[in-house]
Formats: C-alpha cells, sequence, structure tokens
C-alpha cells in the first residue's frame, strides 16, 4: 500500500463499556488545562516485520503491557506527532492540515528507521479517534489534543532496529497550553545545552529530542521562564527554536524573520501557514539565520518590534522577555504587539471556519 492509498484497512471497534459518566466528563472540561484530561477510547495498530501493519483496532484506553526488553524501554526508539480537532460555529469538526501531520511523522519514522505508516491509515485513525470520542471536545476555546505516537515493541537488547512496533493515538481535551493564558511569555535563553546538531535528529519528532532539552526545560523553569530558547550546537550562536515552538521576529519595516529548515530545527506546520499568510498579505518573510547578539541590539535599537513563539499546542504565543545568564532582553514595552495579535487572530480564525480557507487547510470530519 502507498502512502496515497484511499483505502487503508478495517479497523476493528470495540467501544468501552465504562466510558467516563457525562456529568465528570463536563467537570473535567471546564478547565481542562493542558495534557491532562484523556479521552474513553485509543486507537492501536501493531507492525512486525513479516506481516507489516495489521490488528488496527479501536478499543478502551488502556495502559498497555510491554515486555522489559522492549527496545523502546533500551534505545529510545519513539516517534510522535501533535495536532487538534476543533468543533467549529456550525456543529462540525475540523482538524487543520492533519496530512501534513502524516507525511512529518512518514519522515520522524524514516529518520529512526522505523516503518512507514501510510497517510491514509494515520489519517483514518485520527478520524475514527475523533468521532468515538467527540463529546470531549471542549466548547468555545478548547480543542481535542491527538497524540499519534510510535514505539519499538521487541523483546531484543541487541542494537539495531526494532522488527515489532506499535502505533497508539490517544486524545487529550485541553485549553490554554501556558498557564498564563493569553499573557506574553517569558523565554530562557540556554546557554550550557543544545537541542540539536547536524545530522541528528533535530527536524523530526522523537521522544529522545525532547528527553535530552529537560533539563533546559527545568532551569528555564527554575528562572521564572515557560520555554527555553535554543542556539545552534556548532557555533553557540544563531537562534534556532524553543523546546516546544518555532519562533519568528516582527522588525520595524513589518517584515518577519524566522530560523531556516536547516535540518535541525523541526519544521513546524503552523510556522509554514504563517510563512504562507504574511506573504499573501504581503509581508516580507525571511528565512535566514539570526544571531542571538542580533536579537540583543534589535531589541536595544527599536528594530525588533515584537518576537513569537508558534506551534500547535499554544498556536502563537507572544514573546514578552528573554532571561539568561547574561542579562534580559525585554521585547520593546514587553507587551504583546499589534502583528502577533493579527497573525494569531487570523490563523485561529481559519482553524475555526471563522475566515474563509482559501488555502484548504480545513478539514471536517463527519
Ligand atoms: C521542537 C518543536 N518545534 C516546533 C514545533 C511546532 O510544530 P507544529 O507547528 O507543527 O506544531 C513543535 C511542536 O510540534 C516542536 O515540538
Amino acid at each position: 500500500m502507498n502512502a496515497h492509498s484511499k483505502t487503508a484497512f478495517t479497523f476493528s471497534r470495540r467501544p468501552t463499556d465504562r466510558p467516563v459518566a457525562a456529568d465528570v466528563r463536563a467537570d473535567l472540561l471546564k478547565d481542562p488545562g493542558f495534557g491532562k484530561v484523556f479521552t474513553d477510547h485509543m486507537v492501536t495498530i501493531r507492525w512486525t516485520k513479516d506481516r507489516g501493519w495489521h490488528n488496527a483496532e479501536v478499543s478502551a484506553r488502556a495502559p498497555i503491557p510491554l515486555d522489559p526488553a522492549a527496545a523502546v524501554l533500551h534505545y529510545g526508539q519513539e516517534i510522535f506527532e501533535g495536532l487538534k480537532a476543533y468543533n467549529l460555529g456550525d456543529g462540525s469538526i475540523a482538524l487543520f492540515r492533519p496530512e501534513q501531520n502524516a507525511r512529518r511523522f512518514q519522515a520522524s519514522a524514516a529518520r529512526m528507521s522505523m516503518p512507514d505508516l501510510p497517510e491514509a491509515v494515520f489519517l483514518q485513525a485520527v478520524d475514527e479517534l475523533v468521532k468515538i470520542d467527540s463529546a470531549w471536545i471542549p466548547k468555545g476555546d478548547g480543542s481535542l489534543y491527538l497524540r499519534p505516537f510510535m514505539f519499538a515493541t521487541e523483546a531484543f537488547l541487541g542494537v539495531r532496529p526494532s522488527h515489532e512496533y506499535l502505533f497508539i493515538l490517544i486524545a487529550s481535551s485541553v485549553g490554554s497550553y501556558f498557564k498564563g493564558g493569553e499573557k506574553p511569555v517569558t523565554v530562557w535563553l540556554s546557554d550550557r545545552y543544545t537541542r540539536a546538531a547536524e545530522g541528528g535528529t533535530g527536524a523530526v519528532k522523537c521522544g529522545g529530542n525532547y528527553a535530552a532539552s529537560l533539563l533546559a526545560q527545568a532551569e528555564a523553569m527554575e528562572n521564572g521562564c515557560d520555554q527555553v530558547v535554543f542556539l545552534d550546537a556548532a557555533e553557540h550562536r544563531w537562534v534556532e527554536e524553543l523546546g516546544g515552538m518555532n519562533v519568528f521576529l516582527v522588525m520595524n519595516d513589518g517584515s518577519l524573520v524566522t530560523p531556516p529548515l536547516s535540518g535541525t530545527i523541526l519544521p513546524g506546520i503552523t510556522r509554514d501557514a504563517i510563512i504562507t499568510l504574511a506573504r499573501k498579505e504581503g509581508r516580507t518573510v525571511r528565512e535566514e539565520r539570526y544571531a542571538m547578539d542580533q536579537w540583543r541590539a534589535d531589541a536595544a535599537s527599536g528594530r525588533l518590534k515584537e518576537a513569537f513563539a508558534c506551534g500547535t499546542a499554544a498556536v502563537v504565543a507572544p514573546i514578552g522577555k528573554i532571561k539568561s545568564s547574561k542579562g534580559d532582553i525585554v521585547i520593546a514595552d514587553g507587551s504583546t504587539g499589534p502583528v502577533t495579535t493579527a497573525i494569531k487572530a487570523k490563523l485561529v480564525g481559519i482553524q475555526r471556519g471563522d475566515i474563509a480557507d482559501e488555502f484548504d487547510w480545513v478539514r471536517r470530519i463527519g
């Protein structure tokens, strides 16, 4: 089956006989936070070297039995994705560019020597789970965060790609990603740790990238920051991205600057959408290397007007301040700027079906 085959395979459906009661669910959805409230079901699909993908199933979300010798527990062969399902005003449910997540999942799998999950199967899994757990999509600003992931299950301690994998899709009802809601975030400049080096795995979504970033994230939190901004591994000079988001700068001539997809940063789907929207509006967007010293100088001179981070989880998050061991950088007056606000409004408007979807990004379910 190639990546574009229309019909995937049959998913067997075994709905839970113990769903969370409607009143308990309503309570959980009032203020779900991020990544704490999970739905009733999950999708699982197995892969073995002999049979390929098989046993696609929708069933009750439950712990998974795993052999203690499973390769993922030793060598970290694991990849994941993140996308959201939204309730639209007209009662339908929509996803934002899910085929991009399916393709990035394939790219991650290829880099981590894992099997290719056909795009149609990835999308079918998402459809199945969103439909069966649609009652878990919060009303209003919230959404259903979908977490597809795949890991090596073979019980074998030799160091080579596993011969068995499990794909799982779970879902979490979410509100705002940052505790502060819409307030500008403060980021910590990590001068000690880097996230990715050339030839490494920075451009794909494997769990190991995040494991390696946690110490820097902990340092950020100890310093009262929400996220880390990483510099390149070779020169410790060029701005790369945040721990879980891409970054944009807004200059005083209205142009945007964002680090290029050099192979060490994640090619964000939100990043791509923002570049497309900004260029459509006639704004200049430069995908070019931007040095941290330049950031400091541009903030001081007033050439830099705004900065924001972007990603599926938070969509667009203004950056008000950078803290570092060499002192703080406040961007303009530290508040959310008008370009950031406008870009966020446009993107969220398209995602929610309130603004015309001229790029055909929104895919309705059911
Ligand atoms: C390291 C990193 N960079 C950037 C992003 C933003 O990517 P996207 O816009 O596809 O969510 C994410 C989130 O997935 C991420 O984890």
